[in-house]
């Protein structure tokens, strides 16, 4: 009999039908007159209940199925009277497919704590949360190249191994083939990189920016949505050091164009997920009020769906780094001591206790700060006026902080010529970069949107660790 889905099963198979299903056993109860199975093979959050009765030729092996044996049972779709579906599986052949030691197999049908499922992280894809989370992480993929795709957007790949340093924050991972134990060197005594695979240093990208920006100069509006990687030590909830980022850039676009379309996206994605993972949804939900409960009131989060919904509905609050500055100096926590870092001197950058507070206390909703000290942005934003600031865009969102980072560019060549001069840059890895800005330069802007944020808010999971299949993080490169 050919195999049908457990989704299928509970939406559409109408009762009487004979089917064969194939999956992973949740649980499994029962007396000496019937077992209960619950079954799941990834295709819903939703398990699809199996009744096996006392005659049943295959009864026998009810005793050896376990939570987390695969099994294969045929059986007729009846309508269901317990369970809170529409049918389950009254069963007449089960086989196990492969079986798990239960002393031994470390997922149990009991709550695991998150920090014990990243050590196991071959397995926690087994868990209801997981589950749900990647799920909504394939949803979410999807919709942004359906934003994109619909608005007329290309998607751009660029390229993963490169010379220059985007971001110039200097935290890169270095990409060669010499030999570590024997590095060749010049006569000065430096590592002869001529001798390395590209003949060139490189390093894996911090983002695909700059690149993009090549394309947008030629193709209108594109995008990229690919690996980028930071070898910063942070150990923070927030921080991967490989992590996904999705880059629009767009010729002809400002600031405010840029924003616009920053805050059109996130809405659309928050909204998506709503109508399209509402079973997952209401899982997490759940999930994260269980967890919330043993917090103090004042230190519990918003219910999940509540959050999403307060994202759509209201517009980003949209501000200068001077008016968060003076805002910020003059909260009560600045003026209590409260803030590890005291808001004092115009151009400190914004630390996460800060936005935080922007958000979470001020304003009570996402906001975008623009025109951000020159010192603390990279080199290719836009120069304001007032040779002080530049014209960034940050979006901070509530429970996450930065969500985007981006920006109007700098178009005009002698400027950022400048400042890649001033800030000591290797100009030999950015000609290129430069190039464009001498042959029908324009005013363009883009923004970069850090994927594992996005779901993290999406799935109101705590730990960035826990919404990307395998995070690699300091002195974590396991599986
Ligand atoms: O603000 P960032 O560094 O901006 C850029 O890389 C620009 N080139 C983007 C652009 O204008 N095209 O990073 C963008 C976003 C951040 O707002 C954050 O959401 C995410 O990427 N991000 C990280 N996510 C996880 N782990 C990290 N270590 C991250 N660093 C940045
Ligand atoms: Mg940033």
């Amino acid at each position: 009999m050919k195999r049908t889905e457990v989704k299928e099963i509970l939406l559409n198979t109408p009762v009487g039908s004979e089917v064969n299903v194939k999956g992973w056993v949740r649980t499994r109860r029962g007396s000496k007159n019937v077992g209960f199975i619950t079954l799941n093979d990834g295709s819903t959050i939703n398990n699809l209940q199996i009744v096996v009765e006392a005659d049943n030729p295959d009864f026998d092996k009810l005793e050896n199925i376990y939570s987390g044996t695969a099994i294969s049972v045929d059986g007729e779709v009846v309508e269901s009277i317990g369970s809170k579906q529409r049918v389950e599986l009254k069963a007449k052949r089960v086989d196990i497919l492969g079986n798990v030691d239960p002393d031994k197999y470390p997922l149990q049908p009991k709550k695991h704590s998150l920090e014990f499922l990243r050590e196991i992280a071959h397995l926690r894809f087994r868990t209801n949360t997981f589950n749900a989370v990647f799920r909504i992480r394939h949803g979410l993929a999807y919709a942004i190249h359906k934003f994109f795709n619909d608005r007329g957007f290309y998607y751009i790949h660029t390229p993963i191994i490169t010379g220059s340093d985007a971001e110039g924050a200097g935290a890169m991972f270095q990409v060669t083939t010499l030999d570590l134990n024997n590095v060749p060197k010049t006569d000065d005594g430096k590592v002869d990189y001529s001798k390395d695979f590209f003949a060139k240093k490189t390093n894996l990208t911090v983002s695909g920016q700059l690149e993009a920006e090549l394309a947008a100069l030629a193709l209108g509006k594109v995008y990229t949505f690919g690996p980028t990687f930071r070898a910063e030590n942070s150990n923070t909830t927030r921080h991967l050091a490989e992590f996904w980022m999705i880059e629009p850039e767009m010729a002809f676009y400002d600031i405010n164009d840029d924003m616009d379309l920053a805050e059109e996206m996130l809405k659309y994605l928050v909204k998506y997920v709503l109508n399209n993972f509402p079973d997952e949804l209401e899982f997490l939900r759940k999930r994260l009020a269980d967890e919330e409960k043993n917090k103090k009131k004042e230190e519990r989060s918003q219910d999940l769906i509540e959050k999403l919904n307060s994202v759509i509905d209201v517009e980003f609050a949209r501000i200068t780094y001077s008016e968060a500055f003076d805002i910020l100096r003059n909260s009560k926590p600045n003026k209590k001591g409260k803030f590890e870092f005291p808001v004092k001197e115009w151009g400190i950058d914004l630390q996460s206790e800060h936005e935080k507070y922007l958000v979470e206390k001020h304003f009570k909703r996402s906001v975008i700060i623009t025109d951000y000290p020159k010192a603390i942005k990279a080199f290719y934003m836009k120069q304001n006026d007032d040779d002080k600031t530049v014209k960034a865009m940050d979006v901070l969102f509530p429970g996450i902080g930065e969500i985007i980072g981006g920006s109007q560019r700098e178009e005009d060549y002698d400027k950022l010529y400048a400042r890649v001069k001033d800030l000591g840059m290797d100009e030999s890895e950015l000609w290129w970069y430069l190039e464009t800005r001498k042959y029908g330069s324009v005013p363009h802007s883009g923004f970069g949107l850090g994927f594992e944020r996005l779901v993290q808010f999406v799935t109101g999971m705590g730990n960035i660790r826990d919404v990307i299949p395998f995070p690699r993080t300091p002195k974590n490169a396991e599986f």
